[in-house]
């Protein structure tokens, strides 16, 4: 995969970029406008086949790559081809059956629909999971010999998956491939599967109706839009990038 455009834009789609037609509507024809210097890419919780689909029946623009499964796979846009690069770097510890079968009949723990789960993510819903008993699952599962990210987004969704794979670190593997400069990316997310997004050093934008697990993000290089969805990705845009 060789690129070699200046600015890399790696955005959240569902609560970020989706969400508002008319702020969609509005970023679709930036994009148009400036394609030529722009690498895009959807960084989503969603499998690639979903994101497919949300690009057929919306105005959402054709991205250049699509990080599905919150970070786990990287795929080529439109082929859907897996970068075997990214999908090599699994951790030997990583078994989801194992997490399946540990987390069997845990208190809380409700595992997705089967159109949710993938190779190198296993979903739960979880209602209002505070910090202490993810802890104690994390220790759990460790004791079991399992490493893995544990990420807990909008007080539901509850995935794991393999140690050192999340959103952020498969943008940063993304934009090395493509030799993009870290200070030319920027990212922009809503809610917590996003936040690893906001821990690799880019520039990053927080939508203004983000997630309260999203809204403690803080640093120097992050700013949180006054606008929402895809009004609040071109207000990062213009902020970043001062175009
Ligand atoms: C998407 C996925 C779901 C996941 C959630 C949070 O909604 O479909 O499986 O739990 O994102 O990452």
């Amino acid at each position: 995969m060789t690129r070699l455009q200046k600015h890399m834009l790696a955005s959240d789609l569902d609560g970020t970029l989706l969400g508002d037609a008319s702020a969609l509507a509005g970023f679709a024809h930036w994009t148009a406008a400036n394609r030529d210097s722009l690498s895009l890419v959807y960084v989503t919780g969603r499998s690639f086949e979903s994101v497919v689909e949300v690009v057929d029946e919306s105005p959402l623009p054709e991205p250049d790559a699509v990080i599905a499964a919150v970070g786990t796979s990287i795929h080529h846009y439109p082929g859907g081809e897996v970068v075997e690069e990214w999908r090599n770097r699994v951790n030997d510890r990583w078994n989801a059956q194992a997490i399946r079968r540990l987390l069997r009949g845990q208190e809380g723990l409700k595992l997705q629909e089967e159109e949710f789960q993938s190779e190198f993510k296993v979903s739960y819903y979880a209602e209002n999971v505070d910090s202490p008993k993810l802890g104690s699952i994390d220790r759990r599962l460790r004791s079991a010999g399992i490493d893995t990210e544990i990420i807990y987004s909008s007080g539901r969704d509850l995935d794991f998956l393999p140690a050192g794979m999340n959103k952020g670190s498969a943008v940063a593997f993304l934009a090395d491939c493509w030799g993009i400069r870290q200070e030319n990316v920027l990212v922009s997310g809503n809610k917590g599967n996003d936040r690893a997004l906001f821990e690799q050093g880019f520039a990053g934008v927080v939508v203004a109706n983000a997630e309260p697990e999203l809204k403690v993000v803080r640093g120097a290089k992050i700013h949180h839009a006054a606008f929402a969805c895809a009004a609040g990705v071109m207000e990062g845009i213009r902020y970043f990038w001062e175009l």
